[in-house]
């Protein structure tokens, strides 16, 4: 039986929109300060494991698999209620959007496995989640969304800003950093380097069912971003509603088709504004 804490009370059902953090990152409605401070606060527990991203770099995708794979109950996300969270059975995996410096001190000292993915496809993949929320400011020009986003203002903050921070500053002696292209090249590989990484010691035949089972379409079919009685971002449904779908093309490029010659060349003008994260990025091969 969940409880109904003051975080859950206050998500459900509340229209998805902006707030911003103290310190000026944009954040969904729901993470106002006093949630923001209240998820800052938690106890972190040693062998809880976090998946960071910025959203739309297939989170959604590493999570189902690592459920499947560590037979965990359901999936998790910092903001569900503390009281919920802390009955789950560890090892925890949580799916994280926030920026690090928003979450407790402690998860610098647990496994994490940061996502990533080539940005311009994160911004058109951007541009359809928020469709699914009709928020105009974003979802109706990509070129609006390509301002926001080359200037950090889309939620959960800056793009190079989170990559730093998560994966080239040291804080996190234990991190493993995965590509969405290397899951979408080859997953059997890539999910095989993710358990080396969390001694998970998962024999080859399970991997294959759960890397086959969590393929684009598989997923389609399946509601993994709903949970009863937690804080629900889409809603039931939004993982299988055919004509609003949470996943829409779950390919490699697809920015190509969709951005101008000038989204291109301020996202290049963007990621080429710190050097030396630019040539780290190169090194991801993204
Ligand atoms: P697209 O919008 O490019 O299709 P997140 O879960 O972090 O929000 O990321 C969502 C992106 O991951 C979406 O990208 C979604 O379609 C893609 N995705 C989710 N599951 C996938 C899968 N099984 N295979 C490939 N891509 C997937």
């Amino acid at each position: 039986m969940l409880h109904k804490s003051r975080l859950a009370m206050k998500t459900v059902d509340v229209p998805y929109w902006h707030t911003r953090s103290e310190d000026g990152v944009i954040l969904p409605a729901f993470l106002d300060e006093d949630s923001v401070a209240e998820i800052r606060a938690r106890k972190v527990l040693p062998d809880d494991i976090f998946v960071a991203s910025f959203p739309k770099s297939g989170s959604t995708w590493m999570k189902s698999m690592l459920m499947d794979l560590l037979k965990c109950e359901v999936p998790m996300y910092s903001v569900y209620p503390a009281s919920y969270l802390n009955s789950l059975k560890s090892p925890r995996i949580f799916k994280e959007h926030l920026p690090l410096h928003l979450l407790p001190d402690d998860v610098r000292k647990c496994k994490v496995i940061y996502l990533v993915r080539n940005p311009k496809d994160v911004v058109v993949s951007y541009q359809h989640h928020m469709t699914l929320f009709s928020i105009d400011e974003y979802s109706e020009n990509l070129n609006t969304l390509v301002e926001l986003f080359c200037s950090g203002k889309t939620q959960f903050g800056d793009w190079c800003s989170a990559l730093r921070d998560w994966c080239f500053q040291d804080q996190i002696p234990s991190l493993l950093i995965v590509s969405y292209e290397d899951m979408s090249r080859d997953c059997f590989t890539t999910m095989k380097r993710v358990l080396k990484f969390l001694e998970q010691d998962v024999p080859d035949e399970k991997v294959r069912e759960v890397v086959e089972n969590s393929r684009f379409e598989q997923m389609k079919k399946r509601d993994l971003n709903y949970v009863p009685g937690c804080p629900s971002f889409l809603g039931k449904g939004a993982m299988t509603d055919d004509k609003k779908h949470f996943l829409r093309e779950g390919k490699v490029g697809t920015w190509k088709k969709h951005l101008t010659v000038a989204n291109n060349e301020k996202l290049d003008e963007y990621l080429r504004r710190d050097m030396e994260l630019f040539l780290k990025i190169k090194d991801l091969d993204i």
